[in-house]
Formats: structure tokens, C-alpha cells, sequence
């Protein structure tokens, strides 16, 4: 063997495998895809895309993508589990994926599932908070932010440790419908973050450090607030680094 094929054949056997579960259309699936794809997430493969649902576009991604990706019922956990190890995954991604996964297939892939939720956890979440219900509440409550968090999972429901969330501003004239589309665009962008670092180094180190991030028109409103700062003759400055 050259080494050539010998370094090839390395870099492809410590790819991590990752399982995404899905439910509906895929939007953050395919976020996943890409990254994977294009190199963000460099040491990774989406081996296996598996919905609870059948008929669902997530699973014409999987097919566009070339990925192997089936139907198993909610309630086959047995199914679930043997596919699972069948294709030797490393790790889980639960992407719009609409079930409470058991304990078995929890402890099985302890530390090793990531979730992403539309609200920054551990607000809004927990069992009845999930798709546009999520919304609905964030504005009944008056919340000024709301955004997205990527979690570990565990046995609770949105309880496990919170690993990324992006933060989105609610704007007076905000629907559930158009909140959930913005927050859906930063959920693309948060469980990507997430799952790159449950491929590269496992997701403890995350967890202990939890990374908070601003979408881009929260980003556009700090800086015109810290360009006030200025023109009235006062600097912003994080309490960490210094100066902005
Ligand atoms: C997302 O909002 C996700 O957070 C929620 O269901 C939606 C799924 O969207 N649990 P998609 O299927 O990834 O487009």
C-alpha cells in the first residue's frame, strides 16, 4: 500500500459517524450536510438519516445527499438501536426530530446526542414546548430575546446541559410565524456549531463552557449601541478582554 493510500484510508477510518433523527423538513439536517460537506465540519460523515415520520422532505435531502435513510417507527426502539449500531455510529444529532428518544438509546450514546431546541433553553422548554407552541409562548410571556440552543440530551426533556445558543431579538410586530422562521435560520447555525464539537473532541469541554452567540441583526443593533458609546464619549468594554 503507498503511503498516499495508507494516509487515505486513515483520514477516512477515524471519520465520526453521526446518525441525524428527523421529523420534518430537514432544514437543520441539511445545514448539517453542508457543513460536513464544505469542510466546517472536517473529521465527520452523515451515515444514516432517520424520521419518525413518513413522506417528509428531510428524507428527500437524505436522498439528494446520497445519504442511507429510512422510516422506523417511533415505538421501535429495538429497530432504532440495531440500525444504530449496524452503522457504527458515533454519535447522534436530533434535528426537528419530534419523539422523546428512550433511556435505552440514551445510555447507549451517553454524552453523545445534541438536540437543537427554537428558544434559549432553559427557558421555553420542556414537555408541550415544541414547534410554533414555542413561539406562541415566548410572545405571551414579553420576552424582549429569545434564539436557539443546542443541548445534550439526556433523560429529561430539553433538561441536558446547554452547549451554544444563539440569542434573537423579538420585534414588536412579530408573529409565532415569523419569529420561528427567524429563529430557525440561527438554529442552523447553533446545532452546526454543536455538533462540530461533539465530532472533534466530544462535547464536555463545551459543556463546561457554553458558548452564547448573537445573530446578525442583534450584531448590527450592538454596534450601532456601542457606536452611540462613542460619538457621546464612552467606550464599551467586556469585562474579559478589554476594549471593543
Ligand atoms: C426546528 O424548529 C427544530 O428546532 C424543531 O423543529 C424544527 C425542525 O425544522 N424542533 P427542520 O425540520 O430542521 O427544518
Amino acid at each position: 500500500m503507498s503511503s498516499r493510500h495508507a494516509q487515505r484510508e486513515k483520514k477516512t477510518l477515524s471519520l465520526y459517524r453521526l446518525a441525524v433523527l428527523i421529523s420534518g423538513s430537514g432544514s437543520n439536517l441539511q445545514a448539517v450536510i453542508d457543513a460536513v460537506s464544505d469542510g466546517t465540519i472536517p473529521n465527520a460523515k452523515v451515515e444514516l438519516v432517520v424520521s419518525s415520520r413518513e413522506g417528509v422532505f428531510g428524507l428527500e435531502r437524505a436522498k439528494n445527499s446520497g445519504i442511507t435513510n429510512m422510516v422506523i417507527n417511533r415505538n421501535d426502539i429495538s429497530t432504532l438501536l440495531e440500525t444504530l449500531e449496524n452503522h457504527k455510529i458515533n454519535g447522534i444529532v436530533l434535528a426537528g426530530y419530534l419523539t422523546i428518544l428512550p433511556p435505552e438509546v440514551i445510555k447507549t450514546y451517553s454524552r453523545k446526542i445534541v438536540n437543537i431546541h427554537p428558544a434559549l433553553l432553559p427557558m421555553f422548554g420542556g414537555k408541550g414546548f415544541y414547534g410554533i407552541r414555542v413561539h406562541q409562548a415566548v410572545l405571551a410571556s414579553g420576552v424582549e430575546y429569545t434564539g436557539a440552543s443546542a443541548h445534550i440530551v439526556d433523560c429529561g426533556v430539553d433538561t441536558g446541559e446547554v452547549l451554544v445558543r444563539c440569542v434573537v431579538p423579538v420585534h414588536d410586530d412579530d408573529t409565532a410565524e415569523t419569529l420561528q422562521k427567524r429563529v430557525l435560520e440561527v438554529e442552523h447555525k447553533t446545532l452546526v456549531r454543536a455538533v462540530k464539537a461533539l465530532a472533534e473532541n466530544g462535547i464536555d469541554e463545551l459543556a463546561s463552557k457554553p458558548v452564547t452567540f448573537f445573530s446578525d441583526e442583534d450584531r448590527k443593533g450592538l454596534i450601532e449601541f456601542a457606536q452611540g458609546l462613542t460619538e457621546l464619549g464612552k467606550t464599551l468594554t467586556d469585562a474579559d478582554n478589554g476594549e471593543l
